[in-house]
């Protein structure tokens, strides 16, 4: 079988016509029938707010139902019409809203299918072994990712931070293109679910310092978030991976030096058996790092991440290479950073940023 007619996820045929689809209000009824009754074997995976399902409706398309968990009380007007404003952002790497439906207690999402799942079931998951992510679908995973949150952040109306952008959340069609998915969630969520709402936005290894420590979101935020899905993708590595010695070691501090002294090439995903283009590998690492540095006024935006990845910058792409950060013997990117932030990861909410604020004085003040 082919690798475009291949796809990881239910074996019958992608209906095209389902990005076209209209956005609309389903009925509970409609998507029990479509899912089973939301049946364990249709479950395709579950996240901090509740288990998405495949299904099927009457006219044969495939779609996916997130199911919220119950947690979610927001009145029934009111989440229609956030879901309705997300459903109305369409664009070729956003994933679709097709609907949502609000009856009783239940709240559900109604999306198109995505064939071949997430991009992180490729990299990490159940489909790591199967080997179908090689150097030219990467590229255009990272272009497509790109474009998509530049599009939110730059075109959409009004603006949209996406603050949670990681690998789950790029989800591929049949022909490994990529959707970023969950954008706007955060708009979902009742305002009273403080634990949930500091929890759900931005992932471990993904947040922004700022954002981990001060709760500042920003588009900027998103771009240090792009920038260690950038490492990832090259990589295949987690954005945190423990060290020989089990410490906790974020992909940033692992990459920068490397790509500091130009060892690009140990950097690369060894499933990928050499096979890459070696200026866009080093494009692609460059542009991570810079995405991913502490200092958010120094990030680029994401319209210019999308043009960088492209290879449409030159000139810019020669300033980044001589930048002070990937200069042999300058300092890490993130040490007093990262430190205290590996070590609190899992666990930091906005709660704990003054204890972590304050160990950061402490240790500064000892140095
Ligand atoms: N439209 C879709 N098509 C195919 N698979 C999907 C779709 N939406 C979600 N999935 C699968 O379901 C899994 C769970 O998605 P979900 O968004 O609930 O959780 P998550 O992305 O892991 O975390 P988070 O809750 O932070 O978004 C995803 O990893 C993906 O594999
Ligand atoms: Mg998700």
């Amino acid at each position: 079988m082919g690798c475009f007619s291949f796809f990881c996820g239910r074996d019958s045929k992608w209906n095209e016509e389902t990005s076209t689809a209209k956005w609309r209000v389903f009925s509970l009824k409609e998507l029990h029938s479509a899912t089973n009754n939301f049946n364990y074997d249709n479950k395709l995976g579950e996240g901090l707010f509740g288990s998405v399902y495949w299904g099927q409706l009457w006219d044969g398309s495939q779609i996916a139902v997130k199911r919220l968990k119950a947690w979610n009380n927001k009145a029934e007007g009111e989440f229609t019409v956030e879901v309705e404003v997300l459903g109305k952002v369409r664009h070729k790497n956003l994933l679709c809203l097709r609907g949502c439906c609000a009856e009783g207690q239940e709240r559900l999402i109604v999306y198109d299918y995505m064939p071949n799942l997430s991009l992180h079931s490729h990299l990490h998951g159940s489909h790591s072994r199967d080997s179908l992510l090689g150097w030219k679908r990467r590229m255009s995973i990272a272009i497509a990712s790109a474009e998509g949150i530049a599009y939110l952040h730059h075109h959409a109306t009004p603006h949209i931070i996406h603050q949670d952008i990681k690998a789950s959340n790029i989800l591929l069609d049949n022909d490994f293109k990529a959707r970023v998915a969950d954008f706007g969630f955060a708009k979902l969520i009742p305002d009273g679910d403080s634990h949930v709402r500091t929890n759900a936005k931005g992932s471990s290894g993904y947040q922004a310092p700022e954002y981990a420590m001060y709760g500042k979101s920003s588009e900027s935020c998103d771009v240090y978030s792009f920038g260690v899905l950038l490492l990832e993708i090259v990589s295949g590595k987690k954005p945190v991976e423990k060290s020989d010695l089990m410490q906790k070691v974020s992909i940033t501090d692992w990459a920068l030096p490397l790509a500091r002294e130009g060892r690009f090439i140990e950097i690369v995903d060894s499933k990928l058996n050499d096979d890459y283009v070696e200026g866009e590998l080093k494009r692609l690492v460059l542009v991570g790092l810079v995405c991913a540095q502490n200092e958010p006024e120094k990030r680029p935006a994401m319209l210019e991440v999308a043009d960088l990845l492209k290879g449409e910058l030159k000139e810019k792409m020669a300033l980044i290479e001589s930048d002070e950060m990937f200069q042999p013997g300058s300092g890490t990117i993130s040490r007093d950073h990262t430190e205290v932030l590996n070590e609190n990861l899992d666990s930091l909410t906005k709660e704990s940023v003054e204890e972590v604020k304050e160990a950061m004085e402490i240790e500064k003040t000892e140095t």
